[in-house]
């Protein structure tokens, strides 16, 4: 029933956005902030479960990236066994469609990296440029957990290349812009092998969510700390407290990128990493991505419950705004906008009407 409901309002989300109007509600949505090259796409990738964002040291996420996953059951048989998939292999039940590329299925994921840094190149240049414009990317799998996630540039303070000279400023407005939303629920990733009292995205983060409500605390690069040292303060809260916790994870170093390591066999280590470190082998099943992941669904469900009276009420009166303009275009069978008008409100109007049973189906939960 969870699921049906997070599937219902990724595809409201993509009707409006189909239609120009970008986020009318304010959807619950996952977003990761942090420094530069702190390991936020690699976080990402890891809860996807599949190689395809570009990763790397430098700025290399230069749009953000609105990423929906959607669990899909497998229908076809593929060639391979699941190893074969994560392997890199394509298995006819998961694929990638750009909203950019409408009605193209991407089954190979190296392909959808290319379309990645292909539309990221059209809209800033080649040289290190950035841009607000997000590229739309929904990821259909029997093998993920129903989310939508958002990728964003790392906070930076000096620019380079073709960067404009208050880059820190204009990162920090595109952050804001996705995590100002009440209900957004904000993944905040520092490197473990820095200070976590200088964590740009947890000072960012704590601006505009100072009770912790929203904010998860992610540690990356724990394999990378100095020996005899863990996070085992910071997870206790004894550092910088954080109401929903911090999470340690292991992602995949710059030679595992090199190296084509996959994803089946980095979790592999991260497990072996947590099972087998003195600091953290009692409390393993608390650490890495599996854990992460699992966290986030709760907190997404948790989200959308409370915040359902809200998106209702926003639907209806964005529904009543569409029925005004359409009135005012004249007769919407004789014109062609009144006719475009009209096929955004039947969109519209179906995926209200199935977000309706979704409320019906939920109110039983949340009487009780
Ligand atoms: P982003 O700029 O925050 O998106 O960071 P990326 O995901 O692109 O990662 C930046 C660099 O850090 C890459 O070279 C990654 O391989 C490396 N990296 C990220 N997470 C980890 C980690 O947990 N351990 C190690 N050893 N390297 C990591
Ligand atoms: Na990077
Ligand atoms: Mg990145």
């Amino acid at each position: 029933m969870d699921e049906h409901l997070i599937k219902t309002v990724n595809k409201l989300q993509d009707a409006f956005s189909t239609v120009g109007v970008h986020n009318p509600v304010d959807l619950p949505q996952i977003v990761v902030i942090g420094s530069q090259s702190s390991g936020k796409s690699s976080v990402l990738e890891n809860i996807v479960g599949r190689d395809f964002l570009p990763r790397g040291t430098g700025i290399v996420t230069r749009r953000p990236l609105i990423l929906q996953l959607i669990n899909r059951p497998a229908t076809e048989t593929p060639k391979s066994d699941d190893e074969g998939a994560s392997k890199g292999e394509e298995n006819p039940n998961e694929w990638g469609e750009f909203l950019h590329l409408p009605g193209k299925k991407f089954y190979n994921f190296d392909e959808i990296r290319e379309e990645i840094i292909n539309d990221t190149e059209k809209k800033t240049g080649k040289n290190l440029g950035i841009s607000p414009l997000p590229i739309n990317l929904r990821v259909f799998s029997p093998n993920v957990l129903t989310l939508t996630l958002v990728d964003l540039p790392g906070l930076t303070k000096v620019p380079v290349g073709d960067q404009p000279k208050d880059i820190e400023r204009q990162i920090r407005e595109m952050i804001l812009t996705y995590i100002n939303k009440p209900n957004a629920i904000i993944l905040a990733v520092t490197a473990a092998n820095t200070d976590l009292a200088n964590s740009d995205g947890l000072k960012l983060a704590r601006e505009l969510d100072p009770d912790g409500a929203r904010t998860i605390g992610v540690l990356t690069k724990v394999d990378l700390m100095d020996k005899g040292t863990d996070v085992i303060d910071i997870l206790a809260g004894r550092v910088i407290p954080l109401r929903l916790g911090y999470v340690p994870v292991v992602n995949r170093g710059q030679k595992d990128i090199q190296s084509k390591r996959s994803i089946s066999s980095a979790l592999e280590n991260e497990r072996n990493f947590f099972e087998n470190h003195v600091s953290y082998q009692s409390k393993a099943q608390y650490c890495g991505t599996p854990f992460l992941a699992r966290k986030l669904n709760m907190l997404l469900m948790h989200h959308i419950k409370v915040t359902l009276p809200e998106i209702k009420s926003k639907i209806a009166g964005t529904l009543a705004k569409y029925r005004s303009e359409l009135e005012q275009l004249g007769d919407p069978m004789t014109d062609a906008a009144g006719q475009a008008a009209n096929a955004t409100l039947s969109i519209i109007t179906e995926f209200c009407s199935d977000f309706r049973g979704a409320l019906e189906g939920q109110a039983a939960d949340l009487s009780t």
